[in-house]
């Protein structure tokens, strides 16, 4: 049986789905955020490789990237490699890192085909040059592209981020080009890795998988705002009907950002 958003879809496909949902009275978070949380679980309770969980999560991501375009989500974020994540077993960071190449040589015509642009947050320049030239070729092919903004956070790390702009402002400053009370929010927020989607740099929503309820260093500045949905879905096994529910969830929330209910 079709779920609620694929009956919704089909009456009023792609570009009039935002719409749509707003006729429905549904909201949709323009900026999405995921963390993919349960890979290694879902392969432990197939008696299978850590790797296999990663393996199966990468199709996922391929799903939810379809779901989150097909509803009107502007920016979805996804983390898919924390600085901390460098820890792990050496064989399962090889593999997570040979993810985004597979990712995109078999993804990015799809990307292209629904006006979706890849973009990165993260330092991605201490990746394999491998892993790096995939991510390059993706951003270059998509680049022109005016759709949703498919986000990835690799090698990121939220606190790394706030010291880092940290860093650069207090550097303008003693160079006397930047008066210390002219560093505002927006200025700040200009200067993380998220600066560069302006308005849509906070996320409105931020999913976690497999039960977990934390941030874990994904966006904390970014985040103050945020709803947050958490459900004991392990992420390989994330599908529509778990979308649907945490965009329902959403639309239920009632935010006053600090104020009064009008
Ligand atoms: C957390 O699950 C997941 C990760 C650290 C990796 C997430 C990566 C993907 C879902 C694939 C990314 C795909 C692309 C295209 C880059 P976990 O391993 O911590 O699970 P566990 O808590 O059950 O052990």
């Amino acid at each position: 049986m079709p779920s609620f958003w694929q009956r919704l879809l089909k009456k009023q496909p792609d570009a009039s789905a935002l719409r749509t949902n707003q006729a429905n009275h549904l909201k949709v978070p323009q900026h999405l955020a995921i963390i993919m949380d349960g890979n290694g679980r879902w392969a432990k309770q197939r008696h299978r490789p850590r790797i296999a969980g990663h393996q199966e999560g990468m199709e996922t991501v391929k799903r939810v990237t379809k779901m989150a375009d097909a509803v009107g989500v502007q920016v979805l974020t996804l983390y898919a490699f924390s600085t901390e994540n460098w820890t792990r077993p050496k064989d399962e960071v090889s593999f997570l890192m040979k993810l985004p190449e597979r990712f995109f040589n078999t993804f990015v015509p799809e990307l292209v085909a629904k006006n979706i642009r890849v973009s990165t947050i993260g330092d991605v320049s201490q990746l394999p040059e491998t892993t790096q030239a995939a991510v390059a070729a993706a951003k270059e092919k998509t680049a022109g592209n005016t759709g949703m903004i498919l986000n990835f956070a690799l090698n990121y790390g939220g606190r790394h981020d706030i010291v880092t702009a940290s860093q650069s402002l207090a550097a303008a400053v003693a160079r006397g080009e930047l008066a210390a009370e002219a560093i505002t929010e927006e200025l700040f927020a200009q200067q993380l890795t998220t600066g560069y989607l302006g308005s849509l740099a906070d996320p409105d929503l931020v999913i976690r998988t497999s039960g977990e309820e934390r941030l874990s260093n994904f966006l904390p500045y970014q985040a103050a705002y945020a709803e947050f949905y958490f459900t004991k879905v392990l992420w390989p096994d994330f599908g529509q009907a778990d979308f649907d529910l945490a965009l329902t969830t959403y639309t239920k929330r009632d935010r006053r950002f600090g104020g009064v209910k009008s």
